[in-house]
């Protein structure tokens, strides 16, 4: 069992993409009952909330359904409830650092690390932006989201 936890800043455009995103992955793998997926933001201001109707609207347009997904605060605890804890961004990257003890085993990443070497560092925050912003996120989590499944297949934590 591998658990991983998407984090952005407000758990209701980045991360809950990436989570839908990722588990949709795993389900057309057959390898989803070998993997515990969350999401959560580094800001509480949208705890409870669904993910942001723009971004329920792009995922559902490639056939992932993210409408049941509820936004949470991270929590230094997740660095002990997760192997691996994977920003969106460096600033959320940053913000983690500093949540995490240097104890704890969870491995913070950043989520770019993951999709190929043209990427960008960063999944940029579409909160302000316009639709196309939700497409181009879409972009990123789906290149990020096949290479960590080809990581966690090389580094023998997955089937
Ligand atoms: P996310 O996007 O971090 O991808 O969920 C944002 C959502 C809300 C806000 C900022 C970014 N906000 O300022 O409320």
């Amino acid at each position: 069992m591998v658990s991983i936890l998407f984090v952005c800043l407000g758990n209701i455009c980045r991360s809950p993409t990436a989570e839908g995103v990722f588990r949709a992955l795993c389900e057309r793998e057959g390898i989803l009952d070998q993997c515990h997926i969350d999401s959560a933001g580094t800001a509480g201001w949208h705890a409870g909330k669904s993910p942001d109707p723009r971004a329920i609207a792009a995922a559902a347009q490639r056939g992932v359904d993210i409408s049941s997904l509820r936004a949470r605060q991270a929590i230094a605890d997740d660095f002990d409830r997760f192997d691996f804890v994977l920003a969106m961004d460096s600033s959320n990257h940053d913000d983690l650092e500093r949540l995490r003890s240097p104890d704890q085993r969870g491995q913070l990443n950043r989520f770019l690390e993951f999709a190929g070497s043209t990427a960008p560092v960063d999944v940029p925050d579409p909160y302000y932006g316009g639709d196309d912003g939700f497409e181009y996120v879409l972009d990123l989590i789906e290149e990020a989201s096949t290479g960590f499944i080809q990581f966690l297949r090389s580094e023998g934590r997955l089937s």
